[in-house]
């Protein structure tokens, strides 16, 4: 059962089940001792498994923004140089946080919606050999694009000297595998509001041995992201945290086990293969050059005349149900549909639905029932 009054179907925050928002009342109310300390434990344990990593695991009371910036100041210095794999509006946000702490960042430049070619990070890594860090957004939720995380690690990992692998997992973890271990990733980052399908406030950070290494060496100022000081408290925090918003957590990881990691990725493949029939059976134009790998994300143009945040915004008005326009220099040109975490079969049904009337309704040329038969037409096939 689930307790969003408006149907969220963004790219986070998403639907909340009751159970998750119920932990919350029997949360710890107190950060330290027993109760605490195993709730913390257990929220780690299961963050482990879902990331499949046997390393640390730090909980920052931050929404994901936080998470990248600690990722950032506990492995770099400032000039030191870091390649960054630029294909959306997140990629720029990495840039931005790590340019205000003075390192050096060599953007590999995509057009937005495309994948990040992983010949283009090699090609920088080569040009800058003692790069200390490639970034790159595992699924960059502007466009809706999951990279190639297998390819990226691939011309990293095997490089000495040895950059590390960051990995921006945000709007990732719970939708697709991670294998964080295997794929010898060196700090992941997760939110709490996006695929794990608790409220916002809380993120993390999966921390490699190579990370830590980094961390020993790094020198750009930081205090309250600290990586040390978290893993020395643990399974405390040295702040204050969000206690409520981890008892959610915890019990949104309860829900991923029960479910299985497996089942978990096909769901979001089946979502996104039903959103992107209905998107193009009313006529939309999918963005990008890679809307297969939209696993998360759907992002999508409009009729000509047509605005995508006035359409996001009737749809949230007449059907009580939450669409997301663009970001940043595509912020007036795509629509998106998030159908990640907790939105099933029947919120992506009444998405279509309420997108098709209103399309209609704004004088475009649709059949507005078209997309509601091509995704249920998706869904009985693939069950
Ligand atoms: C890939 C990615 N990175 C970073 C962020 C920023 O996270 P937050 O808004 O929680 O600070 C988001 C949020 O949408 C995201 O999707």
């Amino acid at each position: 059962v689930r307790a969003s009054r408006e149907r969220l179907l963004a790219p986070g925050p998403t639907p909340i089940p009751l159970a998750v928002l119920q932990a919350q009342v029997d949360a710890p109310p107190f950060h330290r001792g027993p109760p605490f300390r195993a709730l913390m434990e257990r929220t780690l344990d299961s963050l482990r498994w879902l990331l499949e990593t046997e390393g640390d695991v730090l909980c920052l009371t931050a929404s994901g923004t936080g998470a990248l910036e600690a990722a950032v100041v506990n492995v770099c210095s400032p000039g030191d140089t870091i390649v960054v794999a630029a294909n959306g509006f997140f990629g720029d946000r990495v840039t931005s946080i790590a340019e205000a702490f003075g390192v050096t960042v060599v953007r590999v430049e995509h057009a937005w919606g495309d994948v990040v070619a992983a010949a283009g990070i090699g090609a920088a890594l080569d040009e800058h050999p003692t790069a200390v860090a490639v970034v790159v957004q595992h699924s960059e939720t502007s466009t809706g694009v999951v990279n190639d995380i297998d390819a990226i690690a691939a011309v990293v990992t095997g490089r000495d000297p040895r950059p590390l692998l960051v990995v921006d997992a945000i709007s990732a973890a719970g939708a697709v595998p991670i294998r964080m271990d295997e794929r010898d990733l060196d700090v992941v980052c997760v939110g709490s509001q996006k695929g794990l399908g608790a409220p916002p406030g809380l993120s993390f950070v999966a921390v490699s041995e190579r990370a830590w290494a980094a961390y020993g060496r790094a020198t750009c100022p930081r205090y309250y992201w600290d990586f040390e000081e978290h893993r020395k408290h643990l399974p405390e925090t040295p702040w204050t945290p969000a206690t409520t918003i981890l008892a959610a957590v915890d019990a949104a990881l309860t829900i991923a086990r029960e479910t299985g990691r497996e089942a978990l990725y096909a769901k979001h493949v089946r979502n996104a293969a039903a959103t992107r029939a209905g998107v193009v059976a009313l006529g939309l134009e999918l963005f990008g050059t890679a809307p297969d790998t939209a696993v998360i994300t759907t992002a999508f143009t409009m009729p000509d005349g047509i605005s995508p945040s006035e359409v996001a915004a009737r749809v949230r008005r007449e059907h009580g149900l939450v669409l997301a326009a663009g970001q940043g220099q595509i912020s007036g040109g795509v629509l998106r549909i998030g159908h990640l975490g907790h939105v099933e079969p029947a919120d992506i049904v009444a998405g279509l639905a309420a997108l098709g009337a209103t399309l209609a309704a704004m004088g475009a040329d649709v059949r507005p029932g078209a997309a509601v038969d091509a995704a249920l037409g998706v869904f009985s096939t693939s069950a």
